[in-house]
């Protein structure tokens, strides 16, 4: 199977800009190459922050921009999002009996883990006893089959000392990261929040995530407090899942740089 992972496109409200710039022009670009290029796509997964204050007008901006969005939207909610708003306007999203939104999405390739990373009143993020709970129900339920986990914030820390600050509660990560090695068949995590690409593996468990649709995030292993931004491209990732393999490309859409031929390659 073939999905495409979007992640913090912080829709804002019609004609407004952040930093200078458009996400919704952005997102709507993005949206244009996805069709051109993957209308193929069995998926497209978007990791939260999908506006940038969660009103209600940004999300309905939001449902406006996204209806153009060709593959089945599955989705989940970032620090910039507000639950009550966000579950108004976007019927992708789902609350549990706890209100939190989260829900588990049966694929071809196994069971997809929309999990539910908000802390109210700050952007760090959390994942409390009730939302463990949750996740311990969910990954009991499809014991017999791959999970794949898809969360706003990541569980452990960047290395970015100004995004650690921000990052998930350390007690809350363990204990994700206990359930999901107790189900033995987590075999990959994606998140959002870091706006820029990053890879890796994380007790075990593959890890991504690549750049959003507003300002980047700055390479800086130095400077705590202040996040550094910088104006690098856009990204989306095009997944691609099967027996053997996950395979993750990245691609800079609004890149203006030339393409040239390089001649038949060499044996
Ligand atoms: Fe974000």
């Amino acid at each position: 199977m073939k999905f495409i992972h979007l992640t913090d496109i912080h829709v804002t409200d019609p004609g407004a800009t952040l930093f200078g710039q458009s996400p919704n022009l952005t997102l709507e670009r993005c949206i244009d190459d996805i069709g051109r290029a993957h209308s193929d796509a069995d998926l497209c997964v978007i990791t939260g922050d999908l506006t940038h204050n969660g009103t209600g007008s940004e999300y309905m901006a939001a449902r406006g921009i996204l209806d153009r969005l060709g593959p089945r939207k599955l989705m989940l909610i970032g620090n910039h999002d507000q639950r009550g708003p966000a579950l108004d306007h976007l019927s992708e999203l789902v609350a549990d009996n706890n209100g939190f939104l989260q829900q588990a999405i049966q694929t071809e390739a196994g069971v997809f883990v929309l999990m539910d990373t908000k802390t109210e009143g700050t952007n760090a993020g959390s994942y409390c006893p009730a939302r463990q709970d949750w996740l311990a129900q969910i990954l009991q339920e499809h014991h017999d089959q791959p999970v794949w986990l898809f969360m706003h914030h990541p569980p452990f820390d960047t290395g970015l000392p100004a995004m650690d600050q921000i990052a998930m509660a350390p007690q809350d990560a363990d204990a994700i990261a206990r359930l999901a090695i107790e189900h033995g068949d987590a075999r990959h995590l994606f998140f959002g929040h870091f706006h820029r690409p990053m890879s890796g593996t994380w007790k075990g468990i593959p890890f991504s995530s690549h750049r959003s649709m507003m300002i980047q995030c700055a390479l800086d292993f130095e400077k705590a407090g202040e996040v550094s931004g910088i104006f690098e491209e856009p990204q989306y990732a095009v997944v691609t899942i099967n027996q053997n393999m996950t395979r993750i490309h990245y691609h800079d859409f609004d890149s203006s740089a030339a393409r040239l031929s390089m001649g038949e390659p060499e044996h």
